[in-house]
């Protein structure tokens, strides 16, 4: 029984594996139609979610299976102040696998240390979001065949922003990856997720300067500034505009540059960009489907 709490959990062959798997999926729907009959997913967050819920949930649909839903943490007995350690051996009894949201970081890893069923970290705080990384990944593949040789420019909340770090730690596996990390000085990424490219070898810049590093990039992936996870109001409203990417911004970039978003977007891409052939969010959310149902079939152990 496997969890996967961390992008870490899966290796790259396994990343590479899922996405092969995700893409047999895109091709051949009906193969998968029935793999889950009678196994239950159960989805629960703690946190706000429109396209991981809905995800994991029609992704756990299309395998033929089951869903139970806990959305609001107000209706459920955490509000009584039940850990997650017992929500996590509660829903061991109902379901087959589970997929949590929490703000506290490390949540979903205690609930995997509790549960009997496999654990799938849906975010967890501002630390990591591997199942945004699976959708990211299937994005990037699709867009330029490849893994390598790519730089790739991270803008916005480096630091807050978990779905950042859970890419950044993916792609430090592959050869000729590039970052450019552009942020606010408030919001440069945490020190461990340096780390973690440091020993990984790859090559690094941290910069406020979108423009400056447009014309070099393959990928562009904007982030919202969590404002969830500000201590204070009046610095989220100074630093919630830093970047906002217009039509005009990208007459500069490549071509066939691919500009990413986990969303929800708030202002950070004008939707002057949505025509743009280069945006590519939309089909991101697409694709985190794929991504889930090759990993609820690897967690479940369905061939
Ligand atoms: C992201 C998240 O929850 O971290 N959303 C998502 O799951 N696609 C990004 C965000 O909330 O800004």
């Amino acid at each position: 029984m496997r969890s996967v709490i961390d992008i870490k959990d899966l290796s790259t062959t396994e990343l590479n594996e899922l996405v092969a798997v995700a893409e047999d999926i895109i091709e051949n729907p009906d193969k998968y139609a029935h793999k889950c009959d009678r196994k239950k997913l159960a989805t629960l967050f703690f946190e706000p979610s429109t396209r991981t819920r809905l995800s994991f949930e029609a992704a756990m649909y299309e395998l033929g299976g089951h869903v139970l839903s806990m959305s609001a943490a107000g209706s459920s007995s955490a509000a009584k102040g039940e850990s997650v350690a017992d929500t996590a051996k509660t829903v061991s009894c109902y379901a087959d696998i589970i997929a949590m949201r929490h703000p506290k970081e490390g949540a979903p890893l205690v609930a995997a240390m509790n549960a009997s069923i496999p654990v799938i970290n849906a975010g967890d705080g501002g630390h990591n979001h591997p199942t945004q990384t699976l959708a990211d990944l299937l994005t990037i593949h699709r867009e330029k065949g490849r893994f390598d040789n790519l730089t790739i420019g991270l803008c916005g909340d480096l630091k807050f922003g978990r779905t950042v770090h859970s890419l950044i730690s993916a792609m430090t596996r592959y050869s000729g990856i590039k970052f450019v990390l552009i942020s606010p000085k408030e919001l440069m990424i945490p020190s461990y997720v340096k780390k973690i490219i440091k020993e990984a070898g790859a090559e690094c810049i941290e910069t406020t300067d979108l423009a400056e590093y447009m014309p070099e990039l393959d990928i562009l992936y904007m982030t919202r500034v969590q404002r969830e996870r500000f201590f204070n109001e009046e610095d989220y409203l100074r630093l919630k505009d830093s970047y906002i990417l217009t039509p005009e911004k990208l007459t500069t970039a490549k071509a066939n540059l691919s500009v990413m978003h986990p969303l929800p977007r708030v202002n950070e891409i004008s939707v002057k960009v949505d025509d743009d052939p280069r945006a590519c969010y939309f089909k991101q959310v697409l694709n985190g489907k794929y991504m889930r149902m090759a990993l609820i079939l690897k967690l479940l152990e369905v061939d």
